[in-house]
């Protein structure tokens, strides 16, 4: 879950760390520091707290060097402290090392290193590694010019769990070797210099070439060339991916916070993501070959997913059980893989993940695929570890994401999910037509809509003036809005720090109805008009135990004692989440900007979860 950057070239390495790590602080942010090649001299500045005080650092100004590996941290093992920070280095402090992932054989390997005669001095999982590489350097006689690769590849098949590993040696200091083991990494190519990262934005506004790590695969890189090695060192060839995001989309602009900037990107985020893949009403996907004797075949879906991730595909069941008369099941990805799921060759199992990084999603596809079902990843990230774990990958279009709390990620997940729906169900032809051309002809106009609600969000405001002292909420909601609800409470708890509950309308009052008291705010999302009269009665239910109401609806419900109704547009039921999430990541976001919080990084929270 931390953040890794690097930079071997010919300019002054300090700076360009500081700042990938600057934009990688949705990763871990509670300490971070930075080593840099000093005259073949390893230099190492960190600390506890935020990237910038990496700035106040005693000597950080003076670091001239033009080799340097960084990190911010998000405390696993050990405490914020600066012995805990990254970089590591070993006992001869020839080897620094930044890792990301967890070690989770350190103890075994501690041991067996102090037995050696090495001693430690942080309590991290990371420590390990520096002195295990040089534990096998020395062990090595064989002077050349693999040596050091050769010290690192040893030290990797030692260790058990997660890394993506950044390594630099006085032993070598014109030269920088990379590796991963299901964590992220990428390397981005410039003109004599090479940039890495543990995500594309880091090092987006230096270069859009990336190559791609598989796991156990080592880049030994140098300014002008990298050079790839399998794990039996034979060199291997790779070529560069060209990402078509834009530096701008992982800078704030104008407004204050990523999370403002994401919910205003929606519109655009969500046309690019339906992109061609509906043009002329058909719906195609050029990453997809499913056949009619296939998906008649299928016997059950799997969308298995974390946190919004996993609230999208919540809303998207009720969709591919209609449309494709298919049976669907929505997991949470971390009961998923331990649970034994009922899956054999017949199965279609679809993974949702903006980061594409998510440790227990990964996990959870690499499951299915052994017991033989077929995997589709949606991701937003091109070139992520699912994607090379997946049968098959489909990108969202929603450019980068960077605050922790998800909004443009979901809606175009939302949106991509009713498009594979519909996709399957004019192959299969078992849905009834007409509802398909009127969805179809809905989801082009979600952009136009997305935006109206976005024109005007004043009544959010106020209403957010009003509840932000509170201590507990609860949002409401049936079918689809109970989908929704789940999503909104989530948002709000993330970054308001206040306790809420997304709960089925009609399930309140099998207990949690115990818990509304005079004043307490519900939430109530009402966009089926099937089932308007039956959310109506609920809330009457709770208004008459004192409870404060803000309805979120496109009916036309006639206020009965409700603080506050917002309108938002019509659309089709199946895909109203896309519009009726939007007033609630804003009511979250103003509410946490008016207790003063941090809304882009919450506490304790990471952008993406790499560790299970
Ligand atoms: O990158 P992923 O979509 O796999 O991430 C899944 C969750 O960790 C993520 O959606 C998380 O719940 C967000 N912070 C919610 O805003």
């Amino acid at each position: 879950m931390c953040g890794i950057v690097g930079y071997i070239g010919y300019k002054k390495a300090s700076p360009i760390l500081i700042q990938g790590l600057t934009r990688l602080e949705y990763r871990g942010y509670d300490s971070a520091g930075i080593a840099v090649m000093e005259q073949n001299k390893i230099e190492v500045k960190k600390d506890k707290g935020r990237v910038n005080n990496l700035y106040k650092l005693d000597g950080v100004e003076e670091l001239k060097g033009t080799i340097g590996i960084a990190h911010t941290r998000w405390a696993t093992h050990g405490k914020p402290s600066k012995e805990n920070s990254h970089p590591h280095l070993d006992n001869d402090e020839q080897f620094a090392v930044v890792h990301n992932g967890i070690i989770e054989n350190y103890n075994e390997l501690k041991d067996d290193l102090i037995k050696e005669g090495y001693h430690f001095i942080s309590q991290t999982d990371t420590e390990v590694v520096p002195n295990l590489i040089n534990y096998y350097y020395k062990q090595d006689k064989q002077e050349d010019s693999l040596k050091l690769l050769r010290a690192v590849k040893n030290t990797c098949m030692k260790l058990k769990g997660s890394f993506a590993l950044e390594i630099i040696s006085s032993k070598e200091p014109e030269n920088m070797i990379v590796v991963r083991k299901d964590s992220p990494l990428v390397i981005g190519k410039g003109h004599g210099e090479n940039y890495i990262a543990s995500d594309i934005p880091a090092i987006l506004s230096y270069t859009k070439d990336f190559y791609f790590l598989n796991d156990y695969e080592f880049a030994y890189l140098s300014r002008d060339e990298v050079r790839f090695y399998d794990m039996e060192l034979n060199e291997i060839k790779k070529s560069t991916k060209s990402i078509e995001w834009d530096s701008q989309g992982a800078e704030k602009g104008e407004f204050e916070h990523f999370m403002l900037k994401e919910i205003y990107e929606q519109p655009r985020a969500i046309r690019e993501t339906i992109g061609t893949r509906l043009s002329n009403l058909k719906v195609s996907f050029d990453e997809l070959n499913f056949t009619k004797e296939y998906l008649e075949n299928i016997n059950r879906i799997y969308i298995v997913a974390c946190g919004t991730a996993m609230h999208a595909g919540i809303v998207s069941k009720n969709l591919f059980e209609k449309l494709c008369k298919i049976p669907v099941e929505v997991d949470i990805a971390s009961e998923f893989r331990y649970r034994n799921p009922l899956i054999d060759e017949k199965t279609l199992t679809i993974y949702i993940s903006q980061s594409g990084e998510t440790a227990d999603t990964i996990a959870a596809l690499k499951l299915a695929k052994e017991k033989g079902a077929k995997t589709l990843a949606i991701t937003n990230v091109i070139g992520s570890s699912i994607t090379r774990e997946a049968d098959y990958s489909i990108y969202t279009h929603a450019g980068p994401e960077i605050a922790v709390a998800s909004t443009k990620a979901y809606t175009s997940q939302v949106t991509i999910l009713a498009l594979i729906a519909i996709y399957c169900a004019e192959i299969l032809e078992r849905a009834d037509m007409n509802k398909i051309e009127a969805l179809k002809a809905d989801l082009l106009k979600l952009p136009t809509k997305v935006d109206e609600i976005l024109k005007d969000t004043t009544q959010i405001k106020k209403f957010a003036k009003k509840v932000y002292k509170e201590k507990d909420m609860f949002f409401l909601g049936r079918g689809v809005d109970y989908a929704v609800s789940l999503e909104g409470s989530l948002k709000l708890k993330e970054i308001s720090y206040i306790h809420s509950e997304g709960y089925a309308s009609g399930e309140l009052k099998h207990g949690p109805i115990a818990l509304i008291d005079t004043g307490v705010t519900v939430i109530a999302t009402i966009t089926d008009k099937e089932l308007v009269e039956k959310s109506i009665s609920n809330i009457q239910e709770v208004i008459t135990r004192g409870a404060k109401i803000l309805v979120i609806t496109n009916q036309n419900i006639e206020n009965k004692g409700f603080e506050t109704i917002i309108k938002i547009p019509q659309i089709s039921t199946e895909i109203s989440p896309v519009l009726s999430i939007v007033p609630l990541q804003i009511l979250a976001y103003y509410i946490s900007k008016e207790k003063g919080l941090d809304v882009d990084k919450p506490r304790n929270l990471a952008k993406s979860v790499t560790v299970e």
